[in-house]
């Protein structure tokens, strides 16, 4: 089965995401990784980004590999960050990705987290959930996970929002079925938790 966990950058998904395979024993899949690996592969070979999506070999896991090499680290600086959402926006590229995506969700138990894993990679998900939080938490958070100045960090997240919400091809929103849950104010044992609850709640047959 796959539990699909969407929202903006910062509102706790990855944390949330991974929590939640590891009490479940599910394989975690971080789509926003591919991303960033393609945005890194254009930021440093140039050329076109669906040419490169289609070229490249992305292997994800502990680590991120492009062409066998690591680039875990590499990707999560801010200008990857923003090569990631740009490269995001081109139909090819993701058509690609979400082709590979599909790929790996067919067979056992995933979490995966992305923007558009309940719209588009997994719409028959079994379960789906919309992580939101303020827009000052989440680059709170952020800010304390890069080490970065928050006006910086703030500045850069709407420009990233705007771009991932205003976006043509599978722009960020809610599915229609996802639950939405707030994480302004909540720790993450917390929404892990409930996280947790809604899977076994659904993986349950219900009592006739
Ligand atoms: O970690 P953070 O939430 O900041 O970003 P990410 O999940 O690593 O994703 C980086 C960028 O990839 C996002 O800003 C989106 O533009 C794009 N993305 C996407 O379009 N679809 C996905 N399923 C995952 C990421």
């Amino acid at each position: 089965m796959v539990v699909a966990i969407d929202g903006p950058a910062g509102a706790g998904k990855s944390t949330v995401a991974r929590a939640v395979a590891r009490e479940l024993g599910f394989t975690y899949l971080d789509s926003g990784a591919m991303y960033r690996a393609v945005g890194l592969a254009v930021l440093e070979r140039g050329g076109s980004a669906s040419e490169v999506a289609r070229g490249i070999e992305i292997r994800i896991g502990d680590r991120v590999l492009v062409d066998g090499r690591d680039v875990t680290e590499t990707i999560r600086t801010p200008e990857v960050a923003e090569a990631a959402s740009r490269v995001a926006t081109n139909q090819k590229v993701r058509a690609a990705l979400v082709e590979k995506q599909r790929a790996l969700l067919a067979e056992g138990n995933w979490v995966a987290e992305g923007r558009d894993i309940g719209t588009v990679v997994a719409p028959d998900a079994a379960l789906k959930v919309f992580l939101t939080a303020s827009p000052e938490e989440r680059a709170r958070r952020r800010a304390a996970e890069l080490g970065a100045d928050l006006r910086t960090v703030m500045r850069d997240q709407a420009l990233r929002d705007e771009q991932d919400r205003s976006r043509e091809h599978s722009p960020l929103r809610p599915a229609a079925d996802a639950v939405e849950l707030d994480t302004t104010g909540e720790s993450v044992e917390r929404v892990t938790g409930r996280v947790v609850e809604l899977v076994r709640a659904r993986a349950e047959p219900r009592q006739p």
